[in-house]
């Protein structure tokens, strides 16, 4: 990840001015609820809500104690249970993982490695089926240091054997794998038709306005239409059609070679590549050299889509959402029938971004899904301190979007969407990962991570705090009325800071959760979330194990007497940050992926755990299934 600290736009700069009359305005909200100042809750600012002098959570369950271990823990009264492992078979025939890292041929046959973003899709098609579905399940990267003997993260990608990178370009990608559960234990359909790995390597088409572009044109691909693969699988998202978005985070790291020979080579600068290829690509696969296939980076940091229910169908690149290091992809199907998807781009002062479909999707007819995700509008947000959150199109033509500033057309301004956000006066976010809108209220949930490379000087009204280790969650309020009828096309929303992550007890961090958060409940580096059916926000977090703290996942009312309250339900083991969580239709099971476990090691001799088999050499990122034992909805 790269530093761009792209504050000089004259609007940043007054936003940041600003910031002062939005801080009073946030202390007498403090000072005007029943919560004393010093960290108190301050309930929604612009909503008019305020905060409970007693809280009565929601959440029913005995919070679970916080200790960082070699296994995963979850909180009384539920079980945690591994589902699908790297290396599991995915085909018939195939054997047992052994032990042994499997070879590239092999892998293909076997989940993959790092867990991520995690969509269950019911079976059969269109059914709310929830003991019966297909996993689709991002695998972001390899850990190599925990992976092979004797490598260190920095190493790595010099010492990888030829193998060993295709090993690595084999276990990272997406895995669509069908699960059943019997006697409330759900299992892999070893032999289904419809599992499938996608890696690097799967062939995909570009669509939208970037397909064909001269800059995505390479000695393979001279058309621009055809890419091979998909790389760095993040967050991600499901359409109402039954596709699931998959989403491409950082493949600045999967390159080697310079910029220099790329003819918009300051763009890749500011996205970040600098030749690190840290998997070792670039020395055995000319493609990852940008040296020798300088077009090749541009065709990835894109939203994919895949139709999970067609193992033969063809992943599709849509442009039209953008380039970023994308994270979310979260749709919704506004109550004029447009498809609405919310994204971040996960860098330190990157922006926060939503795509607004030209064409109405009809549920009745799921074929006017097809391609729906081709044409729309891609706006970028400006936080501003009054509470208004302003939505900022990026569109060729408008503004300074003109060939004058360097945007050709609008496929230009779609390559170079960062700088069209620099252009407008977005305002950079403290690393937005996940975002998610709750089913019960409409709002929109934009978390992020940290950023410890925020100064004063750069803080605005939606990034308060410097140096910010903890990371924070902001909550955007589109107008129009709660649930469908939420406006999510409006130009205008609100806005408000939902929860300040850190101790509470530290006053140096500034955290502000609910007052009655207990010594569990707090959190560090919010970073992926989910909804309940209840509309229970449901918080996963990646850093914790700075603190010495395990990362974990946390359930939290987002209004009522406990909103802003968290709860402790499941911790990871040593080295493992929780992502992905995914409920089930009837709620009745919680999926988590638990990525990277023993990370944390320096080399794999000595790993701090060999979750989840505890044998052998090898710990095995893995995804769960986290269930109440009585059978009923997960955090009631
Ligand atoms: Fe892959 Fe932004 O976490
Ligand atoms: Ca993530
Ligand atoms: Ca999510």
């Amino acid at each position: 990840m790269t530093d761009c600290p792209n504050t000089s736009s004259p609007v940043i700069r007054d936003i940041i001015a600003e910031r002062v009359s939005r801080r009073s305005f946030l202390s007498g909200v403090a000072t005007f609820g029943a919560v004393a100042a010093g960290g108190g809750f301050v309930g929604s600012l612009f909503a008019g809500e305020s905060f409970a002098a007693s809280a009565a959570s929601s959440l029913g369950f005995t919070e679970l104690k916080r200790v960082y271990d070699k296994d995963m823990a979850v909180a009384p009264g539920y079980t945690a249970e591994v589902v699908a492992r790297w290396g599991d078979p995915m085909a018939k025939d195939v054997a047992e993982f052994a032990g042994a890292v499997p070879s590239a041929a092999e892998q293909l046959l076997r989940f993959g490695y790092n867990c991520d973003y995690i969509a269950f899709m019911s079976l059969p098609k269109g059914s709310s089926s929830a003991d019966h579905g297909l996993l689709c399940v991002n695998n972001e990267y390899i850990s190599p240091n925990v992976i092979f003997a004797g490598m260190t993260e920095d190493d790595a990608g010099q010492k990888m054997t030829k193998d060993q990178v295709d090993f690595g370009m084999a276990a990272m990608g997406h895995s669509i794998v069908e699960v059943k559960m019997d006697g409330g234990r759900w299992a892999i359909v070893t032999d289904s038709p419809y599992n499938r790995r996608l890696t690097v390597e799967t062939e995909m088409h570009l669509s939208g306005p970037v397909a064909g572009h001269d800059l995505v044109k390479t000695k393979a691909d001279p058309e621009g239409r055809i890419v091979k693969g998909t790389n760095y699988n993040c967050g991600g998202g499901v359409t109402p059609w039954g596709t699931v978005l998959t989403c491409e985070e950082g493949a600045s790291d999967t390159f080697g070679g310079k910029t220099s020979a790329s003819p918009i080579a300051a763009v890749l600068d500011r996205y970040g590549f600098d030749g690190s290829d840290i998997y070792g690509r670039a020395r055995f696969h000319d493609r990852f050299d940008m040296d020798k296939e300088p077009n090749e980076p541009n065709r990835f940091d894109w939203v994919v889509e895949i139709d999970p229910y067609d193992p033969a169908s063809t992943p599709i690149k849509r442009t039209a959402l953008g380039r970023m290091s994308h994270e979310a992809s979260t749709v919704v199907r506004n109550k004029d029938g447009r498809i609405v998807v919310y994204m971040g781009d996960d860098d330190y002062f990157e922006y926060t971004y939503r795509f607004v479909t030209k064409a109405a999707y009809d549920p009745a007819r799921p074929e006017t899904g097809k391609d729906i995700l081709d044409e729309g509008v891609l706006s970028v947000a400006r936080f501003d301190a009054d509470g208004s959150l302003h939505w900022l199109p990026l569109v060729h033509g408008e503004g300074k979007l003109t060939a004058e500033n360097g945007f050709a057309s609008q496929a230009d301004v779609l390559l170079k969407t960062r700088l069209a956000a620099d252009a407008v006066g977005a305002t950079p976010m403290d690393r937005p990962e996940d975002f998610e809108t709750n089913p019960v209220t409409g709002r929109v949930y934009a978390v992020m991570t940290k950023n410890k490379k925020r100064e004063q000087d750069k803080l605005n009204p939606a990034n308060t705090r410097p140096e910010n280790l903890w990371g924070h969650i902001v909550e955007m309020i589109p107008p129009g009325g709660r649930g469908a009828e939420a406006d999510h096309t409006a130009d205008v929303y609100q806005w408000d800071l939902f929860v300040l992550a850190g101790n509470p007890k530290d006053a140096a961090t500034k955290a502000n959760f609910h007052p009655e958060t207990s010594d569990n409940g707090w959190f560090v580096c919010p970073d992926n979330i989910s909804f309940d059916p209840e509309g229970r926000l449901w918080v996963a977090t990646d850093g914790a194990n700075d603190f010495g703290l395990p990362d974990g996942i946390y359930g939290v009312d987002t209004e009522g007497p406990a909103r802003g309250l968290p709860k402790l339900l499941f911790t990871c083991p040593a080295g493992a940050e929780a992502t992905g969580p995914c409920f089930t239709p009837d709620g009745k099971t919680l999926f988590v992926s638990v990525q990277h476990p023993a990370e944390d090691a320096e080399t794999l001799d000595k790993a701090t755990t060999l979750w989840p088999d505890f044998k052998g050499t090898l710990p095995r990122p893995s995804v769960v299934a986290i269930r109440k034992q009585d059978g009923g909805a997960v955090g009631a």
